[in-house]
């Protein structure tokens, strides 16, 4: 018999260690690492797709891919690169309870009536809790079949009898292998079933998705720990507090990554934002300081979104900077761009940058929007409300080109807006119309002065 060894895995991102440590050395997380027995396993792994491992001509491997099943909603789709590829493993990751089992289940909805066959397989819920939430989104079809089960072995058996288009794995944490020794969610048990579900899902050419809840608590591995395995990862996340959702591919071997799906979670399941700008900008307050629309890329799609800034004189000796939303470095850099370019004493002031509506953009084309922002609450002077102001901002305060200007304009025009700051660079390759009126500034200064 095989000697059981022990090891320490981290629960972030699944680094393997012969000892304990304090602090993960990959992705330095603190008190992430667990202690694991594993038998070795006999490695029975066929090649996939093929049962004869003989090397093949690339012109002779026949393309039976491209047929990619559409999902009809619309904003998945999009994220997927245009549908579900044939025989994909495609991760799911998100916060319990942000909604992954119910855009799945909506999904199988639209599959089961475009006749796919969908096996819904849930470690987590009772049958009757999923027809509880199935008729709650109005879900009444025949060609999805559920199943409860835990245990993989069976599952697998399942699988080859039904052979369904489509699988469902709802959630990875509690599905097991039965010959290895760690309990349901841990790292090796949850590596070791993906690893067959990969197998299975390339085989026989059924494309799964797999659930992964992100967790920071115990002995649950994280869906990091399987993003190298699969082809496709999506993370849906939002505020608890907001009602929409945002899909984002972080890795797509089909697709591009970068573009995201906008949901709003109803009583009713989760409906597509087709305009997700005018999401973001709801509520928005109009002529206060400090508060400026920016428009940001996401993917293919412009974004309008709301850059609040606020500056307030320091109580203490030491100012306070937040940036919620964007990242905190490129605020302070920009901070220090006011100051040295402009002459702005913020050294003494407390900085709060706030991108509103919950959601997290990083994109330079933000930077005009944020110096704005920051400027307008440092002077208390509002910036006109039907302004728009994009461009990356550099370290001598030049404003720099942002590629899709002109994608970027047509939203704001779209959205009624009529001023528009740009990188003057930009300019250059279109010509914009005449309902929005365009100033292409060469630096911050200049940018200012405008809306002085
Ligand atoms: P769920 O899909 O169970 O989350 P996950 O699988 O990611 O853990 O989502 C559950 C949440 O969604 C729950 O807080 C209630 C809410 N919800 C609605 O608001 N409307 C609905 O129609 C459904 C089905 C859920
Ligand atoms: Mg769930």
């Amino acid at each position: 018999m095989a000697k059981i060894k022990t090891i320490f895995f981290c629960n972030e991102c699944g680094h393997e260690s012969a000892k304990w440590l304090g602090q993960c050395p990959s992705c330095n997380q603190w008190n992430t690492f667990v202690e694991e027995k594993i038998k070795p396993i006999k490695n029975t792994s066929k090649g996939l797709g093929s049962e004869k491992n003989e090397p093949q001509k690339l012109s002779d491997i026949k393309m039976e891919e491209d047929k990619r099943i559409e999902t009809k909603i619309k904003e998945l789709d999009r994220v997927l690169g245009g549908g579900i590829v044939i025989g994909s493993l495609v991760l799911v990751g998100g916060d319990p309870g942000i909604g992954k089992s119910t855009l799945l289940l909506q999904m199988c909805k639209h599959l089961a009536a475009e006749d796919k066959k969908v096996l819904y397989i849930s470690g987590e819920e009772s049958l009757k809790q999923i027809k509880i939430r199935a008729e709650r989104l109005d879900i009444d079809a025949n060609n999805l079949l559920l199943l409860c089960e835990t245990n993989l072995t069976n599952i697998e058996d399942i699988v080859k009898k039904n052979m369904p288009d489509v699988m469902i794995i709802d959630s990875i944490q509690t599905m097991f292998k039965e010959d290895i020794t760690s309990a349901p969610g841990s790292v090796s048990q949850v590596r070791e079933v993906t690893n067959t579900l990969m197998q299975l899902a390339k085989g026989l050419s059924i494309s799964t998705f797999i659930v992964g809840h992100v967790t920071k608590e115990g002995s649950i591995a994280g869906p990091r720990v399987l993003e190298h395995m699969v082809d496709t990862v999506l993370y849906f996340e939002g505020d608890r507090h907001a009602s929409y959702r945002i899909l984002r591919g972080v890795k797509n071997r089909y697709g591009s990554t970068n573009e995201i799906g906008v949901f709003e979670m109803r009583d009713k399941g989760l409906v597509e934002v087709n305009n997700p700008s005018e999401l973001m900008l709801t509520g928005r307050p109009t002529d206060v300081s400090g508060s400026v629309v920016s428009c940001s890329l996401e993917g293919t799609r412009p974004m309008l979104v709301e850059v609040q800034s606020l500056i307030s004189q320091t109580n203490f000796g030491m100012p306070r900077r937040t940036a919620t939303g964007t990242d905190y470095n490129r605020v302070v850099l920009l901070m220090a761009v006011l100051e040295k370019r402009l002459g702005m004493q913020l050294a003494s002031c407390d900085a709060y940058v706030n991108i509103a509506g919950g959601i997290k953009i990083n994109e330079p084309a933000l930077d005009l929007g944020i110096i704005m922002a920051i400027a307008s609450s440092f002077k208390n002077t509002p910036i006109h409300s039907k302004t728009i102001v994009f461009g990356e901002v550099g370290l001598t305060g030049e404003v720099r080109a942002v590629n899709m200007a002109e994608q970027r304009v047509i939203e704001a025009e779209k959205l009624g807006f009529d001023v528009c700051i740009m990188p003057k660079a930009n300019l250059k390759n279109f010509k914009p119309s005449n309902t929005i009126k365009v100033f292409g500034v060469e630096n911050v200064t200049e940018a200012l002065s405008i809306v002085r």
